[in-house]
């Protein structure tokens, strides 16, 4: 029987510091799952001082809990392999690790086609995400239940028990229906959609959505111009903050935080658990800053920038029952 399911979901363009959310929450499950996407994520995490990074496995393996990769989800099984040596090699119990028999298997056709086409079109990861998804949806696809051989120990027999925990990957603004298509990745990311776990919406209990206080993206996006690069203050931003891509250490353009974006993102997740993290970076910098309603808002201090915040999200949402500040680095 489940008992209840969590998700915790990015409210922006990926890279919101749900790793760290997730592993801090972890403790408290029987399993941690991921429902979409494959290891063009990237996930850091902290423990005891330690830093450890993963792209595709979820992050309950180093809490010693289940962690499960669903079915929505798309698998490059040397990426795999190498990820479960680190692991091995790091002293976790990789045991713990099972994937869905229906997620789908990431050729080298997939990653030759990303490399040649979609990374210079779209500015994707260039992992054979999109050309995966594209097999599956084509039904042409292969999934992990034909590699039975090399995969056997780590299939998953479908079930759930007990107290779960989604983990989103990527963000609300790349998901392919929601975001800005077609600079988008080619799965939805949307919490909704964690319920291809094999759960009924009904066991969704709390959504925690995760965003930093400032917008960060990687990748083509027209609504991050590259000009945003030429703006001091965003630079000092993006280099105190260490805005580098986790998966490709690409530089992530930075922008103040979109204040309409995150009432709709909000609305769209059901976001009941707001996290908002990095305001220690803004106090580095000393800049206070958001976009609200196409003008760019100025304060003198984080207090004054975080009351206002507050104050438009009690004015606009009610599904939001609690908001979290988390300052970085925080070590677990
Ligand atoms: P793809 O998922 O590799 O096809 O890339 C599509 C778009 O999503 C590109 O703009 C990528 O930069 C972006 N993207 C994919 N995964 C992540 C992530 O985990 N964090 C941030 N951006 C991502
Ligand atoms: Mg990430």
């Amino acid at each position: 029987m489940i008992e209840y399911v969590d998700i915790c979901v990015g409210l922006a363009w990926g890279d919101e510091g749900k790793g760290k959310i997730v592993s801090q929450l972890t403790k408290d499950y029987d399993y941690v799952c991921r429902w979409a996407g494959g290891d063009n994520a990237g996930h850091t995490i902290y423990i005891n001082d330690n830093k450890y990074s993963t792209h595709l496995i979820p992050s309950g393996v180093f809490h010693g809990i289940k962690s499960i990769i669903g079915p929505g989800c798309v698998i490059n099984i040397d990426s795999f392999m190498k990820e479960l040596d680190y692991l091995k090699n790091n002293g976790f119990d990789t045991s713990l690790i099972k994937i869905s028999p229906k997620a789908h298997i990431v050729t080298d056709e997939h990653i030759k086609k990303d490399m040649n086409k979609y990374k210079e079109l779209i500015g994707t990861t260039a992992r054979g995400i999109g050309p995966c998804y594209m097999d599956k949806y084509a039904r042409t696809g292969k999934r992990v239940n034909e590699y039975k051989n090399i995969l056997e120990e780590f299939i998953w027999d479908e079930t759930l028990h007990g107290k779960v925990l989604c983990e989103g990957a990527q963000g609300i603004w790349l998901d392919i229906d929601y975001g800005n298509y077609p600079f988008v990745t080619s799965s939805n990311t949307l919490p909704y959609s964690a319920c291809s776990l094999g759960f009924p919406p009904q066991k969704i209990r709390k959504i925690y959505g995760a965003i930093k206080i400032y917008d960060t993206r990687v990748g083509i996006d027209p609504d991050f111009p590259e000009n945003l690069r030429d703006n001091k203050e965003l630079a000092q931003i993006a280099e105190i903050g260490n805005e580098y891509g986790t998966t490709t250490g690409r530089l992530r353009n930075v922008n103040y935080l979109n204040v309409d974006k995150l009432i709709k993102a909000l609305h769209y997740s059901g976001t009941t658990d707001l996290i908002i993290s990095k305001i220690d970076i803004l106090e580095k910098v000393k800049v206070y800053k958001y976009i609200y309603k196409e003008q760019i808002y100025i304060f003198s201090s984080s207090e004054e920038l975080l009351d206002s915040l507050k104050k438009i999200i009690k004015e606009n949402n009610n599904y939001v029952s609690n908001i979290i500040l988390s300052r970085s680095p925080k070590k677990i």
